[in-house]
């Protein structure tokens, strides 16, 4: 039996780079045989950047339900909110020692915030760093350690997170015994890091996402936003700089993503290739709009699963953060 982790932080709307990257790889994953998943919404995680209740409520249920709309089967899956599982806080209290501080200092989110201090001449580097985000890695291999995870799906943004969680696994097994199982991580290469509407990764904090679940009209006007160049739609165009190739291939058929390949050879509109895109993406999420919509009208049975989910956990989580106390001496 393999344990099969991943998380999505419920700081905004999902979107397609949440999708491609992590959402759709984790849903093949559960259909493995041998293999026990849990699936989470990073609700302390979210905590960083949403200080709103209700909006952090609204984001950890459309997470949810999002995941469910694509065929996550909670039956099969074990789905949680990281903040129902108090065995999560504990170990990450109980790894803290065995982390250097420098260690944290490489963190990219921690470290991009210290950069953009530094050009912009601010004397004070940790301007806006709250303990939360320099924390963050920390709670991360928590999530991950307390499961005895074997293998985290996940984008290319989240491979350092999984390095330092190797990392924390490592000297604290060195202090106390071998008592943490190191995890993998699992990143699919062609799906890694999706553009966004300008180009760069697709993220929350760039705003510049596609959301995953929205009225098709509006759908398709974002996919009109994603900019391109002012190539003639005669010139051959090269497929692999391209974003809307980028996130088209996450969707596609082989044969498919071959035959586009072909028509960029050849030369295609850019806005003939937005309404292709826009077509491969409404087929490959079918009815899971629909369905999306009727969970959140539901929260109530989205909550009822997040109980139920949070039982099963806990009880898997007991035990190995049972162990990582005796192994400190408590
Ligand atoms: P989050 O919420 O930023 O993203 C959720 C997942 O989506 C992936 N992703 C992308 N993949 C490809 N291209 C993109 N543009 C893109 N944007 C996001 C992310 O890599 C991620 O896999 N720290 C995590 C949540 C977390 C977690 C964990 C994950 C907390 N604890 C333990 C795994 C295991 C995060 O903020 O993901």
């Amino acid at each position: 039996m393999q344990t099969i982790l991943s998380g999505i932080k419920p700081s905004g709307t999902p979107h397609l780079g949440n999708y491609l990257g992590m959402l759709k790889p984790s849903l093949e994953l559960m259909k493995r045989p041998q293999t026990r998943c849990f699936y989470f919404m990073a609700d302390i995680h979210a905590l960083n950047t949403i200080q709103n209740r209700e909006l952090l409520r609204q984001y950890t249920y459309e997470a949810a339900a999002a995941w469910i709309a694509l065929g996550l089967d909670p039956h099969q899956a074990i789905l949680y909110r990281e903040s129902d599982i108090p065995e999560i806080s504990e170990l990450n209290s109980l790894l803290a020692h065995a982390v250097p501080k420098s260690l944290m200092n490489q963190a990219h989110a921690y470290k991009a915030i210290t950069q953009k201090n530094q050009e912009a001449g601010n004397e004070d580097l940790d301007d806006g760093v709250n303990m939360g985000l320099f924390n963050y890695p920390i709670l991360m291999s928590a999530d991950i350690l307390a499961f005895d995870t074997d293998f985290v799906p996940v984008g290319k943004d989240q491979v350092q997170h999984l390095e330092i969680t190797r990392d924390i696994a490592r000297r604290f097994n060195v202090r106390h015994g071998e008592c943490l199982k190191l995890p993998q991580v699992i990143v699919k290469e062609e799906v890694a890091v999706i553009p966004g509407l300008d180009g760069r990764k697709m993220s929350k904090s760039y705003e510049n996402i596609i959301a995953l679940f929205q009225p098709e009209k509006e759908m398709l006007k974002c996919i009109n936003r994603i900019v391109t160049d002012t190539s003639p739609p005669e010139a051959p165009k090269d497929p692999d700089s391209s974003s809307l190739f980028a996130i088209y291939q996450g969707f596609a058929a082989k044969d498919q993503i071959e035959e586009m390949r072909a028509h960029y050879a050849k030369g295609i509109g850019w806005g003939q290739m937005k309404k292709e895109l826009f077509e491969v993406i409404r087929s490959a999420l079918g009815d899971a709009y629909k369905i999306y919509q009727e969970l959140m009208s539901h929260p109530e049975e989205l909550d009822r699963i997040f109980n139920e989910g949070a039982k099963k956990a806990r009880a898997i989580a007991r035990p190995i953060v049972d162990r990582a106390r005796n192994a400190v001496g408590f």
